[in-house]
């Protein structure tokens, strides 16, 4: 059942059980009524040869009690069936109950009248002796009266309830229980479009919890379609960057096939050529790999990690790669880290390899590690091209490859530094300028 049926469910069952309540508070009501008319009437039926006097004095305007009487008929109902009317009530004095013939000692009885304004008497008929009864009757007009009211009051307070629960229930209906049907309406469409567009539902108030289920449900939506942005880029690039080798590839082998390739010499230039284009296709191969592996840190093996140490190894590889080069380590303070060693080392290598490639051969290259409070920040600093200030921001990104002209490479080396230092929780950034060179930095927490 949907909660909007089962709300108004609820409400009918609540307006059902409060018209019930309603109907008892009137039944008791009025028999309360009817017992107070019964216990007048039986207490004057005590002494029936008392009440006829006195009710006989009375309809002459003599006597004390002329007063209690003044909306008391009494008769005298003959063994016969004729009644004699000894006193009517001040306020209908031509009443005249009807009797049926069974009221004879059966106690305060209903009866309609056959003359009179009143439609209905309260009566009870006790022996006189002598084969003649004493009939009082009182009319139940004010008892009706009385009912009347009470219904017409019951009734209303009755619509009353009604009006607030049907508001209530319109009020929760719009804050809360639309809302969770057009947020479901909502996720079909987002299902059915595959979750490539946004659709955005109206949060409507933050305060209500469908106001904040809306706003989640945006936030998510949001960040799916960001990511099967991201991923579809990501997949457009990626064989986008493939392509170019897998074309060269095809080209020699297209040469080859046509004889092109005449000399045993164009031969094994082809071959090294292929050669060189399907290693570089391996690389960017295991660097996509390496990318979807560092998703986070559950990806990493963490132990305690010198940086330092790193460093000087990583010095002591480029000297002996690049004799001309000036290579300088510096250290300050304790420069152990929380860190996946051989993830920190690809990363470090990674900024070392980029200092190389784009800055002129035997310009000098920094290193420095530092402990600066809880993190341990680690500089790369070259005297290369430089990265001009437009394009600081994006070379950290997949495929992004800086300026024209000179080396280029997969343009994946950062990425994977920004992955893996992203992963430790770490911070990384640059700091350049053109044709004076650049500063990468990276931040990693000391062990806690
Ligand atoms: N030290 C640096 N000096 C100047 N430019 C740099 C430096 N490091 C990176 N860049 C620029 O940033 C771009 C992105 O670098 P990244 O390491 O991600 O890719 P790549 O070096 O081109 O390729 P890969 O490292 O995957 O072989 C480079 O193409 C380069 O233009
Ligand atoms: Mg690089």
């Amino acid at each position: 059942m949907t909660l909007r049926r089962r709300l108004v469910v609820a409400v009918a069952a609540l307006l059902v059980i409060i018209a019930l309540a309603f109907v008892a508070v009137f039944f008791s009501q009025r028999s309360y009524l009817l017992a107070q008319l019964d216990e007048r009437l039986t207490g004057l039926a005590l002494n029936t040869k008392a009440l006829v006097a006195v009710s006989a004095r009375a309809e002459a305007g003599t006597g004390a009690a002329a007063g209690l009487l003044t909306d008391v008929y009494v008769g005298i109902h003959r063994d016969n069936g004729r009644l004699r009317n000894v006193l009517a009530p001040d306020a209908d004095p031509a009443l005249v109950p009807a009797l049926v013939g069974d009221e004879r000692d059966a106690g305060p009885v209903t009866r309609a009248t056959i003359a009179g304004s009143a439609l209905r008497v309260r009566l009870v008929e006790a022996p006189l002796g002598g084969e003649r009864y004493a009939v009082v009757a009182v009319p139940m007009t004010g008892v009706e009266a009385q009912s009347r009211r009470l219904a017409t009051a019951l009734g209303l307070a009755w619509l009353g309830v009604a009006g607030v629960a049907l508001l209530a229930g319109y009020w929760v209906d719009r804050l809360g229980l639309r809302p969770i049907a057009d947020l479901t309406a909502a996720a079909e469409r987002v299902t059915a479009n595959g979750g490539r567009t946004p659709v955005l539902v109206d949060s409507g108030s933050p305060g209500t919890e469908a106001g904040r289920l809306g706003s989640a449900f945006n936030a998510m939506v949001a960040t799916t379609a960001s990511g099967q942005e991201q991923l579809r880029r990501f997949v457009a690039d990626a064989s986008h960057e493939l392509r170019t080798p897998l074309t060269t590839l095809r080209g020699y082998s297209a040469l080859y096939a046509q004889g092109g390739l005449a000399t045993e010499a164009q031969v094994a230039d082809a071959m090294g050529r292929i050669n060189a284009e399907a290693s570089r296709m391996g690389r960017i191969v295991d660097d996509l790999l390496d990318l979807t592996a560092l998703g986070d840190r559950s990806a990493l093996t963490l132990a305690r990690v010198d940086l330092a140490a790193v460093l000087t190894d990583l010095a002591a590889d480029l000297r002996a790669r690049e004799p001309d080069r000036t290579v300088t380590v510096e250290t300050s303070g304790d420069t152990v880290v929380l860190a996946d060693s051989d993830r920190v080392r690809q990363a470090l290598t990674a900024l070392v390899a980029n200092a190389v490639k784009y800055s002129g051969a035997g310009t000098a290259i920094g290193l420095a590690s530092e402990q600066r409070g809880p993190v341990v920040r680690v500089q790369v600093t070259d005297a290369g091209r430089g990265i001009p200030a437009v394009e600081l921001p994006r070379v950290f990104d997949r495929f992004y490859r800086a300026g024209d002209g000179g080396p280029r490479g997969t343009g994946l080396g950062l990425a994977i530094v920004a992955a893996i230092v992203s992963a430790h929780d770490g911070r990384y950034g640059v700091d350049s300028v053109p044709g004076q060179g650049s500063v990468f930095w990276v931040e990693l927490g000391v062990p806690r």
